[in-house]
């Protein structure tokens, strides 16, 4: 079992209730999701279900039209833009489908972004982003602008960028889409064992069932409604909530990735 496993009492991100339309549109019809320390959450689901969405509304992209968002017990959802702003930069990290880094910066740069829009100078940025390079498999890379990486080392910059922060909460949406199968899962497993040592806990956006397998938990979405939540269905099948005792099995082995 992994030991930073947490239950479910004390989430560090929970939606409840969670409503959002676009105009006729009804993205999200009730939505209840929660993610701890340290846990990885992947969100699948058709092409339109609300994935998105759903992401948008947890990470305080968007506002819910209803329901509730809480950061470690903190209601993100009333927040007016310029705080969910701050909070976005300083709580939470973002790794997208491409086309993230600024294509005039060195990777290095890019990493530090965060750093230096939060007010730390330059030089000390520049120095702890490129504490990720060999984390990240990048080792010789910091100089490079993004045009000049492949594909899978773009994403690992952008992972770096999400990471550099220290965030409680890391948000991917489809983070292999623009990538092979192979270099996919190579991205998507350092996004899960790297966020899984920081004790962060990662929300991933996907509909492809391998990258949902890295994840210690997967929930469906379908016409904007969680239809399935394998956390649930793993206690169901061991006949009690297992997952409210802590350091009990929950009938999904979350180091069982490691054996890929
Ligand atoms: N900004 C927007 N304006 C209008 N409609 C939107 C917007 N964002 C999403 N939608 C609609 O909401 C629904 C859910 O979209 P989305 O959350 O992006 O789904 P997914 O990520 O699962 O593909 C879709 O019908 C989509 O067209
Ligand atoms: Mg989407």
């Amino acid at each position: 079992m992994s030991p930073y496993r947490t239950t479910t009492a004390s989430p560090v991100l929970a939606g409840t209730g969670l409503r959002k339309s676009y105009g006729l549109t009804r993205a999200l019809a009730g939505v209840d999701v929660s993610v701890s320390a340290g846990e990885s959450l992947a969100i699948m689901g058709p092409s339109g279900s609300g994935k998105s969405t759903l992401l948008h509304c947890l990470a305080g992209i968007e506002r819910p039209d209803e329901g509730q968002v809480l950061l470690a017990g903190e209601r993100v959802d009333q927040l007016g833009e310029p705080e969910r702003s701050e909070l976005r930069r300083t709580r939470f990290g973002f790794v997208f489908q491409s086309g993230q880094l600024l294509p005039e910066l060195p990777a290095d740069e890019n990493v530090a972004l965060p750093l230096m829009l939060g007010g730390v100078p330059r030089r000390q940025a520049v120095r702890k982003a490129r504490e990720w390079f060999p984390v990240l498999g990048l080792s010789g890379k910091e100089e490079r602008r993004p045009g000049e990486l492949s594909g899978g080392q773009a994403q690992r910059v952008a992972i770096a960028r999400a990471l550099v922060g220290d965030p409680q909460v890391i948000f991917a949406d489809e983070p292999t889409g623009a990538l092979d199968q192979t270099t996919g899962m190579e991205v998507m497993g350092l996004l899960a064992d790297i966020t899984h040592r920081q004790g962060a806990a990662l929300v991933v956006v996907t509909h492809d069932e391998n990258v949902a397998h890295w994840c210690d938990r997967t929930v469906r979405v379908r016409d904007g409604r969680l239809t399935e939540d394998d956390r649930t269905r793993a206690a169901e099948a061991a006949g009690v909530a297992a997952w409210h005792t802590p350091g009990q099995p929950v009938g999904h082995d979350a180091d069982a990735r490691y054996d890929r």
